[in-house]
């Protein structure tokens, strides 16, 4: 670089910033980024090398500036201008009925209620993060603090300024001269799983939640550390503002200060005129009318919580107009014009009073918490999964533990986390049995797998109750009436060993059976009688032979054609298989080379099962060899399941998404984008008879 260019040095620096501001806010706040990470990491080496050698262009609002200086002592303690208040909570909806009507009440007193009669509210996500508080003077950000006890509360700024969510410099031209923003610092699930990851493998702490990684990354001394830690932000309300008029400081509901047509009487518009700055404010905000609008409204998130990629325990409801807000006023710390309206905890605490040992279908050994009941994510819960004996040691489980117990929606429960400082002196700690707790047989351990597993196989009763449920499931047998209950009853009369023996009963003896009338014990029969010629994918499948899915389960059936041929495959065989690796390949050779296993697949046949037989795919020998199609819409005869098996059996594979690859499209009724995608790209399109004319093809 010559002399004399520094001016343009310093024009290319302010447009990298711009730029890289820019993109930021794309990222961050309007969650659509504009260009690929690569590309952002090119502007960011750019504008680094350039401040290198010009250090005296360096200021404290460049992007390359987040991660300030080397470790704090300490956090210092900030005063807030204004104090951060919290929320009073509801958590039935008579609570929010008595806000409602209390709010009505006393704005229809002071003449307040819209022409409509209704109270307007502001209505948010409640974000199950921290609150923070950031300060902008003139624009930039000066100062981050946490909320504390609501007075005074911990400087962060060195750490909220590697949050890349959070502005260093508001957009616009018209900031106010102080503007401090109230919002919350939260992580995504995605994020702090992929955190949790990380640390496991760093053999560093895990986080319990997403609140607490949060906590955690904000509570650092080292912003370096901060700044590795994927934290959000969102803002919803706001502190101290100073907007500078025409005549010195003004009033902040002057309409001529700031951005002039932005309102700023409600909360609305105070979060319109926040987001104007670039400051991110949740789309999931709405303003509604009376207790209706409001449950409406909870119902509706209620339904898209699990959807949200960050964690909330609720919403808000806020008065909307801000001189109401002012007639209503606060009660000792919490305002008047605003409730939280909570759900259901998703963690509650509670006592781990034993953990049982439950033995799956392949032998894996699962220690399941007993505890003392408790109401969590909607239901009493009274079992928690705690997966494996590493996980035990892991979280430090013992019985007699107060643990933190989880159920999100439909998720299994699941203990997370124990607090240490209320374990009892007479806790126990957990020790895996060596002998299965079902069957007796020896437990084993194998050096690379989690989970411990009971080696008795078919014997187990435990094991073949879950494989006989296995069979019977829809992808595999898909004997219908054949449930759980009856599995154990059958099973544990000695009656039923192995699938092989569901072949022999009679209506006669499974009317004897309990809940089992004589219409079931026939219509259980039918069924099971039906299952006697299966797609040899599905008897494959049924076998529950370790690492064969369905799919596996059917890529083998095509490529052998019959049961015999596999059984005889050796390992090399098995290799040639598409998507078969050496695992699969060595488990399917020991599940045939076990000598009770053939004995299973002999017994079946005695009992007259035979499956169909499948086309062996022989290169291009089949119609669709080597060709992948898409199916899309409801086609009039075939269900999808029932088209992709043709489809594969003819040699050809079935995609989902449609591209210059794709060999044909078939179409049913309704279909939607796909269709439209292999119009623009000229793909070929058949309806069902034109694909059945293909597979009739030789
Ligand atoms: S308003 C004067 N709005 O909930 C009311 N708070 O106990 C100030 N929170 O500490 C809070 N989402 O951390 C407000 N949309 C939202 C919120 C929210 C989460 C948190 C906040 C506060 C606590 C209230």
């Amino acid at each position: 670089m010559k002399q004399g260019e520094t001016g343009s040095v310093a024009q290319r620096i302010e447009a990298l910033r711009r730029e890289i501001d820019q993109h930021n806010y794309h990222y961050y706040v309007e969650d659509s980024p504009l260009i690929s990470d690569a590309q952002y990491d090119k502007l960011m080496s750019e504008l680094q090398a350039l401040e290198e050698a010009h250090p005296d262009l360096i200021t404290p609002d460049s992007p390359t500036q987040r991660v300030g200086a080397g470790p704090l002592q300490a956090f210092r303690s900030v005063r807030h201008a204004v104090v951060m208040r919290s929320l009073n909570n509801a958590f039935e909806s008579e609570d929010v009925g008595a806000f409602d009507r209390r709010n009505t009440e006393a704005l229809s007193a002071a003449g307040l209620l819209p022409q409509h009669g209704q109270v307007e509210y502001m209505a948010e996500l409640k974000f199950d993060g921290l609150a923070v508080s950031l300060r902008y003077e003139n624009g930039l950000l000066v100062q981050a603090a946490t909320r504390g006890d609501g007075q005074t509360g911990e400087d962060i700024t060195a750490n909220v300024r590697t949050v890349r969510s959070v502005p260093l410099r508001l957009r616009g031209d018209n900031v106010p001269e102080v503007l401090e923003v109230r919002g919350e610092m939260l992580m995504t699930r995605h994020d702090f799983e992929r955190l949790n990851e990380q640390q496991l493998q760093r053999r560093e702490k895990v986080f319990v939640n997403p609140r607490n990684a949060a906590a955690g990354s904000l509570r650092q001394l080292d912003p370096r550390i901060t700044a590795t830690r994927p934290l959000r932000f969102f803002a919803y309300g706001w502190g101290e503002i100073r907007v500078r008029g025409a005549d010195g400081q003004v009033d902040l509901f002057q309409q001529e200060a700031g951005d002039a047509d932005m309102p700023r009487d409600t909360h609305s518009g105070m979060l319109d005129w926040l987001a104007a700055f670039g400051l991110p404010v949740s789309n999931q905000r709405r303003l509604v009318r009376g207790l209706d609008g409001l449950l409406g409204y909870y119902e509706e998130v209620g339904r898209l919580r699990a959807q949200l990629p960050f964690e909330i325990d609720g919403v808000v409801y806020k008065v909307d107009s801000l001189t109401a807000q002012d007639v209503l006023g606060y009660v000792a710390r919490a305002p008047r014009y605003a409730i939280a309206h909570k759900f259901p905890a998703q963690e509650e605490t509670t006592v781990l009073l034993d953990i049982d040992v439950q033995v799956g279908r392949t032998g894996a050994l699962t220690p399941v918490a007993r505890l003392k009941p408790v109401f969590v994510g909607g239901v009493t819960v009274t079992n928690a999964t705690l997966h494996n004996e590493d996980e035990i040691r892991r979280k430090d489980i013992h019985i007699g533990d107060t643990v933190v117990v989880r159920r999100a929606g439909d998720v299994i429960p699941e203990v997370v986390a124990v607090i240490p400082e209320l374990r009892p002196q007479n806790a126990r700690s957990f020790q895996m049995p060596e002998n299965c707790p079902v069957c007796g047989s020896a437990v084993e351990r194998l050096e690379d797998e989690a989970a411990a597993r009971c080696t008795g196989g078919l014997f187990c009763p435990a094991q073949r109750k879950q494989s006989l449920t296995h069979a019977a499931g829809r992808k595999a047998l898909d004997i219908e009436g054949l449930g759980e209950k009856l599995v154990d009853q059958l099973v544990d009369s000695g009656r039923v060993k192995s699938i092989a023996d569901l072949f022999t009963l009679t209506v006669l003896e499974l009317s004897g059976y309990e809940r089992m009338g004589r219409k079931s014990a026939e219509n259980l029969l039918q069924a099971i009688d039906k299952a006697r010629r299966p797609e040899l994918g599905r008897l494959l499948f049924a076998l529950g032979i370790r690492h064969v899915g369905e799919t596996t389960a059917r890529d083998l059936a095509q490529h052998f054609g019959s049961l015999q041929a596999l059984m005889e495959a050796d390992e090399d065989a098995l290799l040639a298989v598409r998507d078969v690796g050496p695992v699969v390949a060595g488990s399917v050779r020991r599940f045939f080379d076990e000598p009770h296993n053939r004995e299973v697949v002999r017994a079946l046949q005695e009992a007259g099962v035979e499956p169909v037989q499948e086309t062996v795919a022989q290169g291009g020998a089949l119609p669709l060899a080597g060709k992948t199609l898409v199916l899309t819409g409801t086609l009039p005869n075939w269900t999808r399941d029932e088209a992709t098996r043709h489809i594969m059996a003819a040699g050809g594979k079935v995609s989902g998404s449609v591209s210059r690859k794709t060999a044909y499209v078939v179409a049913g009724e309704e279909a939607g984008s796909k269709l439209e995608r292999a119009k623009s790209l000229g793909v070929t399109i058949l309806d069902e008879e034109g694909l059945k004319a293909l597979l009739a093809q030789k």
